[in-house]
């Protein structure tokens, strides 16, 4: 057989069927050292899916900080997401009686309470979507995204980000990458002496930090600028962003320009040694208690068998809620001291940064918590879950400056309605300035004036049944195209997330606390406030949780 024929035949389809189809052309390709990666073209965005950024952490590298990736030799197709890291078993029920709308439901099931399969603990990759235009010489700003879901679910796999990059070239801002990093969730934050003494605690924010040293290292290859890169997250992911900057007493190590945090800041937690309870039935639970050394015998564990005894630990859906057992903890030589410490005595990273929570951060919660109905029961849930330690003096004062009063409790400003139960409003408030409010009006006190800083308050989906403007809900204002999304792409590029023909953002400091209130399309979309409600309440749950961290 000779193959002329066949050449013809082949370099015909390729000049015209090609040519006639202008849309159709080669998958992008990007090289990582001697090695090509091809990714995949969809409209204006580029896709590389699923790259390993460090060495898979199995084996005897369980438990251990990521080792960097050796150089890129063989070449791949980047086509599908990689595994998520172990998910938690974590159930959010929500009851018919609350009457969400069924866009509600699946956003808060599949996204921001999703859990994301297939999992397992090969999962340290990361995904780069970028501008189909770009190429080396552009140098374009860097986003690196944080998902949330309270270190105990969650994957990049969840948040796509072609929505972000879309909106940032039909701006004429063509400047955004993308980049989604796994971390090792419950399997990255195992917290106890051992753990201390091990040095191997809070892996899953060095797993961050490794991602980021990728980026420094590879982002150029795809188009990015490494020395312009914004670190964003989300609830479990803002605290994380939040921790980088407080990690290595604020020293940033070059590493980002810029932060965003929708969410969390540093909350107080104690040292790693508070979660000893926790990582003792984990040791009882899979038989490794007769062991001298007891994380060598959990590095040798079957995954199934560890994965069964991390489930049984307290989830973020359960009676504990935010009181997790796993998260970023005071390690003594990455976290040197409680987060919140660290801001108090002004060892933050001194970045520009923006940072908002939603008005009702705390009713998804309190759903949670909804058997709580009477004064002492709520009183009771302080002493034996919140905070142990607080005295009976502080407790009372709690109680008194979140009363009973349905028409004070939140979902705010909802007057009468939207009483669950006869507390269910009153352990909202509480809740939600515990967790989200306090600790991001401390963080803005303690360094609004040394870096430009812009808060914002979310009271979107206000009319949401029972929830209000529920936490996470503010991820569909800065996902697509929402306003959110367009501040922060201005910000991502000039450091500054005022930009053409939108409502002007003024910088929050200590003295004039201006806040960029999103409100429902019905009203004003965007209005500036104050950031003074509750504020004798809100100072109160700072001091006392800062004298009693969890
Ligand atoms: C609420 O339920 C939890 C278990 O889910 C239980 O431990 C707690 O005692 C209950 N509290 C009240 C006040 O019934």
């Amino acid at each position: 057989m000779h193959a002329g024929p066949w050449l013809v035949v082949t370099t015909f389809l390729l000049t015209h069927v090609v040519v006639a189809n202008p849309l159709r052309r080669a998958p992008p390709v990007v090289t990582l050292d001697s090695a090509t990666v091809t990714g995949t073209q969809f409209g204006r965005v580029n896709r590389y899916l699923g790259i390993p950024f460090a060495q898979s952490p199995v084996g005897d590298l369980r438990f251990r900080r990521p080792e960097p990736i050796a150089p890129y030799t063989e070449s791949f197709s980047a086509l599908t997401y990689g595994k998520a890291c172990p998910q938690q078993d974590v159930q959010l029920s929500l009851p018919g009686i609350l009457g969400l709308a069924d866009s509600t439901t699946d956003f808060l099931t599949n996204t921001a309470w999703g859990v994301a399969l297939p999992d397992g603990e090969d999962c340290l990759t990361i995904n780069v979507v970028t501008p189909a235009s770009a190429t080396p010489a552009l140098n374009l700003p860097v986003i690196v995204w944080i998902y949330g879901g309270g270190f105990q679910i969650g994957s990049s796999s969840l948040y796509d980000g072609g929505s972000v990059v879309e909106k940032s070239i039909s701006m004429g801002e063509p400047v955004i990458f993308w980049l989604r990093a796994s971390i090792r969730l419950a399997f990255g934050f195992l917290a106890s002496q051992e753990v201390k003494d091990a040095g191997v605690a809070n892996l899953g924010l060095h797993d961050q930090r490794e991602a980021l040293r990728w980026v420094q290292k590879y982002i150029h290859n795809f188009g990015g600028d490494p020395t312009k890169v914004t670190i964003w997250g989300e609830s479990a992911g803002a605290v994380s962003v939040s921790m980088h900057m407080v990690a290595n007493d604020g020293d940033t190590e070059g590493l980002y320009r810029a932060a965003v945090m929708q969410s969390g800041t540093p909350v107080p937690v104690g040292d790693v040694t508070k979660a000893q309870v926790h990582y003792n039935n984990i040791v009882e639970n899979t038989g490794c208690s007769g062991e001298s050394d007891t994380l060598a015998c959990l590095r040798t564990l079957d995954y199934e068998v560890l994965k069964g005894a991390v489930d049984q630990t307290p989830s973020i859906t359960g009676y504990n809620t935010l009181v997790l057992p796993w998260l970023p903890r005071t390690d003594g030589t990455f976290i040197r001291e409680d987060g919140q410490r660290l801001v108090q005595q002004g060892k933050i990273a001194n970045v520009p940064y923006i940072v908002g929570d939603c008005d009702d951060e705390g009713t998804l919660f309190a759903l949670i918590l909804n058997n709580l109905t009477t004064t002492s029961d709520v009183r009771g849930y302080l002493k034996d879950v919140w905070i142990p330690d607080a005295t009976p003096a502080e407790l009372d004062q709690i109680l008194a400056l979140y009363p009973a009063d349905i028409t004070k409790g939140s979902p705010f400003d909802t007057q009468i309605f939207n009483a669950l139960t006869p507390q269910f409003k009153r352990v909202a408030a509480l809740l939600g300035d515990a967790a989200f409010q306090a600790p991001r009006r401390m963080f803005l006190d303690h360094s609004a004036d040394t870096q430009n800083t812009w808060s914002f308050l979310s009271k979107r989906l206000k009319a949401t049944p029972f929830l209000g403007s529920f936490h996470a809900s503010d991820l569909l204002n800065s996902f697509g195209s929402g306003d959110l999304a367009e501040y922060i792409i201005h910000f991502t590029n000039a450091l500054d997330p005022n930009g053409n023909g939108i409502t002007s953002w003024p910088k929050y400091t200590a003295d004039t606390r201006k806040l960029m209130t999103f409100q429902d399309q019905l009203l004003q979309p965007r209005i500036i406030t104050q950031d003074n409600y509750r504020q004798e309440a809100i100072a109160f749950l700072t001091a006392v949780m800062l004298a009693h961290p969890i």
